[in-house]
Parts: structure tokens; sequence; C-alpha cells
């Protein structure tokens, strides 16, 4: 009986052990009964006022960040956003390694067909910004034949692609795109007028301005796999914000009054 036990106790205690090492997923397993669902959400963070990584703690900040947490947050979901390239959220979405992709993304027929989109949650459309003190650039027009920078994936790069003649290149961030207006490698940029807008007010001051009319109005949306219940949950919390009045809030967050 004695030694009946002590196998007994070495059997517990080797289970205890296994277990042990097998500690965080059955811990992760455990906490998905009792906690909220994870939203995985993938985005390309160098799209202020969009979205965009706080400087010093590196927290994921923006319009769509504070509307992808309002959304979650309706939805019972625990919102995870991870850094990823723009034209890897797609891909992200049809692998299932992301649930959302919010990201300043344009609905547009090609997307449509590889995924499905949102109803829409922002107004945007495509402008040209060149440097400052450039006087040859006045609109897109003028772009026959120029370097043009854009963004890997974009609306932007689609639109530069038309411009005959000219010299397209393209980069992985908005980042790279405008450093390289700055230094003179390129002519003009094609990119989201908000997105222009907040860079003339804040970093590009006194290096850049925005030349021409506001081109191809083009609406954003958010994301997912073909199929996925999740976008009709994402449209009735998205319709929700828009009647209690959050919707409201986080838009004049970061863009005041003008609508
Ligand atoms: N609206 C444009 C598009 O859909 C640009 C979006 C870029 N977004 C970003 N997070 N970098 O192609």
């Amino acid at each position: 009986m004695k030694k009946m036990s002590l196998a007994m106790c070495l059997f517990a205690a080797i289970a205890l052990a296994v277990s042990g090492c097998g500690g965080s997923t059955q811990q992760a397993a455990k906490d998905s009964k009792s906690e909220a669902k994870v939203l995985k959400v993938g985005t390309e963070p160098t799209f202020a006022p969009f979205e965009f990584q706080k400087k010093d703690s590196k927290e994921f900040d923006g319009f769509d960040m504070d509307l992808i947490r309002a959304v979650g947050k309706k939805m019972g979901m625990k919102v995870e956003i991870q850094n990823m390239g723009f034209d890897a959220l797609i891909p992200a979405l049809k692998s299932g390694n992301i649930d959302v992709a919010i990201a300043g993304m344009s609905i547009t027929p090609d997307r449509k067909k590889a995924v499905d989109m949102s109803d829409p949650y922002y107004t945007s459309g495509l402008t040209v910004v060149v440097r400052k003190d450039d006087t040859s650039i006045k609109s897109v027009d003028d772009l026959k034949g120029k370097n043009i920078a854009v963004q890997i994936g974009t609306t932007g790069a689609d639109r530069a692609a038309k411009v005959p003649d000219a010299k397209v290149k393209s980069y992985d961030t908005n980042s790279a795109v405008f450093l390289e207006l700055n230094n003179k490698n390129a002519d003009a940029v094609i990119i989201d007028a908000p997105v222009a807008a907040y860079y003339l007010n804040t970093e590009g001051k006194d290096k850049a301005k925005m030349v021409g009319d506001k081109m191809e109005a083009e609406d954003y949306g958010a994301a997912f796999k073909k199929g996925s219940k999740l976008t009709a949950e994402f449209n009735k919390a998205l319709a929700e914000l828009k009647k209690d009045g959050e919707y409201d809030k986080i838009y004049a967050k970061w863009f005041g009054n003008q609508k």
C-alpha cells in the first residue's frame, strides 16, 4: 500500500513537471475560454494620422487604431495589433495570420476580389506632394517623365503607374517615400490627401507642399478574409459607434471639425 502511494506520488510529480513545461499553451487555452477572444489586427504604421507608432513607447496610435479598439470593445474581443508591410496585409488575411487589416486601405474592385471589405469608415483621395521650392510641377499632369515615389501596393502606386513616361520608385514605408522626395531622389510623391496634409503640418512643414486638386475619391474600409463572419460584426459595431457618438469623438480627435 505504502509502495503504491509512493509510485503515485512520483507519477503525480512527473505529470506536474510535464504540465509545467507546456504551461503557456495550456494557460492560453484556459484563458481563451474564460477571457475575451483575441482580434488579431494587422496594420502598416507609417501612415499618420491613421496609424503610426509613438516615438518612445512604439505604441500604435492614430484614427484607425482608436477605431479598431472601439470596434473590438463593442465586439467583446481583445485587440492585438501587429506591424507588417502594406503589401503583406492581404496575404496575412488569406493565410489566417491576422483576422482584420485596418490600414487606411481604400476599397477597390481588385481588393474586393481578394478579400471582404467592411462598410466605408472614412472618405479619402489622392494628392501630389512636391518639394516646397519646386515651381515646375503644379498638378499630376506635370508629372510626365518625372521620378515619382510611392508606397508599394497602394492606390498611389497604381495612380503613378498611369503617368506617361514617369519613373516610379516604390518603397516599403511612407517614411522612406518622403525621405526620397526630401533627398531629391524623387520629384514627387503620390499619396492619400489626409496623410499628406498631416505630414505638411508636422515634419514636412518647411520641406514640401501639395499641388493640384484632390484626385480619385476613395473610401477606406477594414479588410477580412473572404467569408469571415467578422465583417458583419465589424459593420454592426461601426454603425453603433456612429450612432452613439463615439465615432464622431474619434474623428474630432484626429481631424477636428472639418469633414
Ligand atoms: N489608401 C491607400 C491604399 O489603399 C494607401 C494606404 C496606405 N496605408 C498604410 N497604412 N500605409 O492603397
